[in-house]
């Protein structure tokens, strides 16, 4: 059976399979991810190969405490400061890599630089603490679609080529984390994600918010390649800022939606529709029931930018 519950035999097991260069995807309180050792190459290079990700595609090493960033990579005052108010949580912070980072290039995809995040969840924290190694980890989906928020949406995906999914539950936050880029005098968000420029900015000082005009380069040279134009994407159709839905449509609502197929949340509240958005566009993705998601507008407060960027992105999919 590919899906394991989380308990302490199955946490075990998953951290001797990773240590002999297997996948595990495991929750995280954002999303779940597809882990390998981030110190083999023949690990890491299963991670790209089963998600169709493209080489130039940097993945997110995620540490079991922040003490262990500096064996790999530079970190300077801000991320001291950073980790000491974010971490663990939705944060992924990009440093200069060591010179002699154990952490493979194929990791960084050929970058000089690496990404970094402690997760905030007891399943992964413990999987690291086991593991005792860095683990390359993105989101457990097929590149470019939707990311997973449970073990069965991982499972759908990609059923018996994965041999091992820690069940740990649904995941609280639901958006993947901020990328917050440390290398350049300014730090600049490459990611939204629920910690917000506000937030930074309060630890560090002057934060370059997200800058939805570099979504709309393609390509290459493209310096976090999450931020490309389409993303997240289901494979009907996506409507923005509908205000009903149209013949044969689904309708996304949030607070009082009428008609709604699925409400991320009937109360209003931007947390909660973070938490819920991937769920229902997986669970609305059926062509056989619709031909189209329409959704009510987002408010754009706080983590509603990173709804978002993510929406808008699912609506570029066709
Ligand atoms: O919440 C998350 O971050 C989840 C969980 C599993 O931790 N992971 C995740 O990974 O979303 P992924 O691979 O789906 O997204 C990683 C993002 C991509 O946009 C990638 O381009 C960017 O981080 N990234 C990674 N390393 C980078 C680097 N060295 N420079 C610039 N961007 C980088
Ligand atoms: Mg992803």
């Amino acid at each position: 059976m590919t899906i394991q519950s989380a308990d302490k035999a199955n946490i075990t097991k998953a951290a001797r399979s990773l240590r002999l260069g297997e996948l595990v995807a495991f929750p995280t309180e954002t999303v779940y991810g597809l882990g390998a050792d981030a110190t083999q190459n023949n690990a890491v290079a299963q991670i790209y190969a089963l998600k169709e990700r493209p080489a130039f595609n940097p993945l997110i090493v995620h540490v079991g405490r922040p003490d262990w960033v500096a064996g790999l990579a530079v970190p300077d005052g801000r991320f001291d400061a950073l980790t000491r108010a974010f971490w663990p949580g939705p944060l992924s912070l990009i440093l200069r890599r060591r010179a002699d980072s154990p952490i493979g290039a194929e990791v960084s995809a050929g970058l000089d630089t690496i990404a970094v995040r402690q997760p905030n969840h007891p399943v992964a924290a413990a999987l690291l603490a086991h593991v005792k190694r860095p683990l390359a980890a993105p989101s457990a989906n097929p590149s470019g679609q939707v990311s997973p928020t449970t073990a069965k949406h991982v499972f759908d995906d990609f059923g018996d080529r994965l041999n091992f999914i820690l069940d740990g539950g649904p995941c609280a936050t639901g958006i993947e984390s901020t990328v917050l880029d440390l290398t350049g005098t300014t730090a600049r968000i490459l990611r939204a994600g629920v910690v917000g420029v506000d937030a930074l900015e309060k630890v560090i000082g002057s934060v370059t918010p997200p800058d939805i005009v570099q979504a709309e380069k393609t390509g290459t040279s493209i310096s976090s390649p999450g931020q490309l134009e389409k993303h997240y994407s289901p494979s009907l159709p996506v409507r923005l800022n509908a205000q009903r839905a149209i013949a044969d449509e689904a309708l996304i609502g949030f607070g009082n939606t009428p008609r709604a197929t699925i409400n991320l949340s009937p109360a209003g509240n931007l947390d909660e529709a973070a938490a819920s958005l991937f769920a229902a566009l997986r669970s609305l993705d059926d062509p056989k029931r619709f031909r189209g998601i329409a959704i009510v507008p987002i408010p754009t407060l706080g983590v509603g930018q990173a709804i978002n960027d993510r929406l808008t992105r699912a609506s570029k999919g066709q």
